[in-house]
């Protein structure tokens, strides 16, 4: 009979991971650069695209109270996985921690949760990647047929003509490329990656700086959505945005609406996995983390002011109107003699977006590759290409995977489920922390959450509850396809994992020097 809540013995995954050598990874990271990369990682399509939605869909100019609110699920949460990844330093992410902590069946489940987060947040940044294309090509007189740019649950009247999405094709083949790239091995260049964190930071800046003498106050008045808000019809009458629901207005819409931004601070958790290569993790790491998420929060919050007072909120829930690359149409739309503002605002969103799908499409092989080690998803995902050493068969079956989301899913319902996906996975990791705390009392930690003892676990219990208010707060709709996305992998669990579990046979897997160094290249 096995047991689904057997766990991975810490002490036989630390001792191994010493002597494979990857206890011995330099410590180079200093304060600064944990910034640069939280701050890298977490600025894209969140900002960009689901400011604009949760301003129209739930919060209005009340956004800036959202990004607070979703900011500080992400604080709770964030350090916890910081503990966690300071003191298992394994190829870094919640499965594993889950798999020593809270054993198999909830590793799976934390492991089915993040293929939302990476898989779909893959998805979703490539979405937006094909709305930014458009408005760069229509600033060149080029339009892409609104057919072959939308998944077919999009439909909008676009001059008086009724329009139905088909595939979107732009998405699919940045997907296509970029998995292509993974393929051929890559170790993005810091420098390309220093220059995208600067220009997306400084055109963040730019509209702040040149936006805020746009701000008209009177699309700041109500600042919350009030409950009797008319419905957003398009120009063919038809409805679609409306506010009735608890989480479409007032301070209920601000709870809603940081659902929807959450997205925006996913990747701070790149951070913690950089524990064991920062300098001084007891220091650095609450500096890298809580720095970058003020950081982007700040810039967070003026950026939803300035653009939520630029543009009246309506205005970004018609697909007709700026519901796309938002903040391209605020600027043409709302900011007269700034055209080239939008334009260099679009060519850095694309550059930014690439270098998000590309992470998180890399996270995604990453945790294939753990959850087939352990014998939990078929063996291709953890096959090395025999001349690049990349797990190929894993980034081609994404590729063929991600792209079906990219070329058939509304980016406003991959963000939500990508959302639903981060949040659960943060929710077990706190829990985590809490029970590492009891079992584990004497393990060294380099890096203690605060106000976390076992018998007080205040930061643990505020990030479960948080980002559980927040999983709560997401769309109706988003809720019944995570929830059968869940229940379809506890069946697959049941029916294929569970059985071919290594460790249901007694066998204790640890990643070899090579495979780490796969893991960690990707
Ligand atoms: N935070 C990342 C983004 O907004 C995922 O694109």
């Amino acid at each position: 009979m096995s047991n689904i809540f057997a766990t991975k013995p810490l002490q036989v995954l630390l001792g191994e991971a010493h002597s494979s050598g990857h206890g011995a990874l330099k410590r180079t990271l200093g304060a600064g650069n944990l910034l640069a990369l939280g701050v890298g990682a977490i600025i894209g399509s969140g900002l960009f695209i689901r400011t604009a939605n949760a301003a129209a869909q739930a919060a209005g100019p009340g956004v800036t109270l959202a990004f607070i609110l979703a900011a500080l699920g992400c604080v709770f949460a964030g350090l916890c996985y910081a503990e966690f990844a300071a003191m298992i330093p394994i190829a870094g992410s919640a499965y594993t921690y889950a798999y020593t902590t809270m054993g198999e069946f909830v590793a799976w489940v934390i492991g089915w949760a993040l293929i939302m987060e990476y898989a779909l947040g893959a998805a979703t940044v490539s979405i937006g990647w094909s709305e930014y294309l458009n408005k760069l090509l229509e600033a060149f007189g080029v339009s892409m047929p609104y057919s072959l740019s939308h998944s077919p649950l999009e439909s909008a009247v676009i001059n008086g003509i009724p329009e139905h999405g088909a595939i979107n094709l732009p998405a699919v083949l940045v997907v296509v490329a970029l998995s292509l790239l993974l393929v051929k091995g890559t170790q993005e260049s810091a420098v390309f990656n220093s220059i995208v964190v600067v220009l997306k930071v400084l055109v963040v800046l730019l509209f702040i700086g040149i936006g805020w003498q746009f701000v008209d106050p009177a699309n700041h008045t109500p600042y919350l959505i009030p409950e009797n808000a008319a419905a957003v019809k398009n120009a063919a009458g038809a409805v679609v945005r409306e506010y009735s629901e608890w989480n479409k207005h007032g301070w209920g819409g601000v709870v809603g609406g940081a659902a929807i931004v959450f997205f925006a601070f996913i990747g701070f958790d790149a951070v913690s996995t950089a524990a064991q290569e920062a300098k001084n993790p007891k220091r650095d790491m609450p500096i890298g983390i809580l720095g970058s998420l003020a950081i982007c929060t700040v810039l967070y919050i003026l950026f939803g002011h300035v653009l939520t007072g630029v543009a009246n909120w309506r205005e970004f829930a018609d697909p007709a109107v700026g519901a796309e690359a938002s903040v391209a149409y605020a600027i043409r739309a709302h900011m007269p003699g700034y055209g080239w503002l939008a334009t260099a605002v679009t060519l850095a969103i694309l550059l930014g977006f690439s270098s998000v799908v590309l992470v998180m499409l890399m996270g995604q092989s990453r945790v294939f590759f753990s959850m087939a080690k352990d014998g939990l998803m078929p063996q291709a995902f953890a096959k090395l290409h025999p001349r690049y050493r990349t797990p190929y068969k894993s980034n081609l079956l994404l590729m063929i995977f991600v792209g079906l989301f990219a070329a058939f899913v509304p980016g406003s319902l991959a963000g939500d489920l990508t959302s639903f996906g981060t949040l659960l996975a943060f929710v077990l990791v706190s829990v985590g922390v809490w029970l590492m705390r009891r079992s584990h009392p004497n393990q060294p930690r380099p890096f203690r959450a605060p106000l976390s003892s076992p018998r007080f676990p205040l930061v643990p219990f505020l990030g479960a509850l948080l980002c559980t208010l927040l999983i709560v707060a997401l769309d109706a709709f988003t809720l019944k396809v995570a929830t059968s996305w869940m229940l379809l992998g506890i069946a697959v669990y049941f029916l294929y994992s569970r059985k071919r579990s290594l460790l249901q046979h007694g066998i204790v897997v640890v990643p070899t020097e090579l495979e780490q160094e796969v893991v960690h290249k990707s």
